[in-house]
């Protein structure tokens, strides 16, 4: 690997003082007992694997966070789920927002700067059935819901995040059919996706205007469309990374105080990815250098880059302590390269419920016997852990 290669032995790698190292996960694939959401309903249907109790984190929160400040974190993200905050449609449970209050506490009592999703993927009943985000006003629904709970919760978190991957959502939800509403169709997936621009520009003035102190932002699911030396790879590759990656943050340019940085893929366009590269359970290549390129790829608009989410499938944990390396070792060459990285969030804390497939794959740090709920670290978790205590790699 690259990163290897260009470490001289010996060399230490720091990262820039207060860099944050930690990990992220999401309400509905952690929290459990959760049954007013579109995901709830796509498993009562058999659409869907049952999510049920899940990690039960909804209960076990600090305890969770106890092995994350033990694990050298000095970060955690996490999101509201919406359907507990606003279960029918203007009415907003206090008693929920006093639960979030007491994760966001829980965070700070351990040294934990909090990364809050405002929504991750899953939509209350209400909103859902009225058509999501297609239905005329989702905009100004959802702004009034992210307002909400910045009003009410602003004080205890600095940065706050509106979408998660709005690529995936809509490609996932309404071209390719595997997320609710299951959906194959062009034109409702061009609407949406520009629906949820509009959305999360109508939330980042809606938050602002409630509580200026904080930092907006979305994550971004990017993509390393990586072209085989031709123009027509180079051309297809330039086009797929501006419409996948970079659109939408153009399209809402100036609505982002940082960016979210999520990364999973590397795409090979006119060539195949290495025979011999390292995959997760899932098949997903094993590719540091990825994570190099998107991160200076966002160095054109400017504002502060964390990273929100990388990681991997990996049950037996073989290939997890090298991919943080090689992920975090990518990222240190980004920052020297002129990428205002300020942070590492892997995916995930846990291993938790992977939506369409269900609880079989592995992406915790923190292994989850589903039987009876215990916790097990993983070894790779350690080598994260040195890494983040040292600060440097
Ligand atoms: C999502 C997570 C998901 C992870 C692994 C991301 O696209 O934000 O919810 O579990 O990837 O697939």
């Amino acid at each position: 690997m690259e990163e290897v290669e260009n470490k001289k032995i010996g060399e230490v790698r720091s990262f820039p003082e207060g860099f944050l190292w930690g990990a992220s996960t999401a309400s509905f694939q952690v929290e459990g007992g959760i049954s007013n959401n579109d995901w709830a309903e796509a498993a009562r249907q058999g659409k869907a694997p049952l999510c049920g109790r899940a990690c039960d984190h909804y209960s076990r929160f600090e305890s969770d966070f106890d092995i994350a400040k033990d694990l050298g974190h000095n970060a955690h993200r996490f999101s509201i789920e919406w359907s507990r905050i606003e279960p029918e449609e203007g009415k907003f449970d206090e008693k929920e927002i006093e639960h979030y209050r007491a994760v966001l506490r829980a965070l700070k009592a351990r040294g934990l700067t909090p990364f809050v999703t405002l929504w991750h993927f899953t939509q209350p009943m209400w909103f859902s059935e009225r058509g999501g985000f297609l239905h005329a006003g989702a905009a100004q629904v959802f702004a009034r819901y992210c307002s909400f709970v910045v009003d009410r919760l602003g004080s205890e978190a600095e940065f706050w995040m509106t979408i998660n991957e709005p690529q995936v959502f809509a490609g996932d939800g309404y071209l390719k059919g595997k997320f609710p509403p299951f959906a194959r169709n062009l034109i409702s997936y061009l609407r949406v996706l520009s629906a949820l621009m509009k959305a999360h520009v109508a939330a980042y003035r809606a938050i602002k205007a409630t509580n200026s102190n904080v930092q907006v932002g979305i994550a971004t699911h990017n993509i390393d469309f990586d072209p085989a030396e031709n123009v027509l790879a180079r051309y297809l590759a330039g086009f797929l990374d501006w419409f996948w990656n970079h659109r939408f943050l153009l399209k809402t340019k100036g609505c982002h105080d940082f960016i979210g940085l999520n990364h999973y893929f590397h795409h090979p366009i006119g060539k195949r990815a290495a025979k011999d590269a390292p995959r997760s359970d899932m098949g997903w290549e094993i590719h540091p250098e990825s994570l190099y390129r998107l991160s200076v790829g966002l160095v054109r608009y400017n504002v502060p880059i964390y990273i929100t989410e990388s990681g991997l499938a990996d049950s037996k944990d073989v290939h997890r302590a090298s991919y943080i390396t090689g992920y975090v070792g990518a990222v240190h060459r980004a920052i020297t390269d002129g990428a205002d990285v300020r942070g590492y969030l892997h995916w995930s804390l846990l291993d938790n419920y992977e939506w369409a497939e269900g609880f079989w794959p592995r992406f915790g740090l923190v292994a989850i016997d589903y039987a009876t709920l215990t916790r097990t670290v993983r070894a790779s978790a350690r080598v994260f852990e040195t890494i983040a205590r040292a600060n440097a790699l």
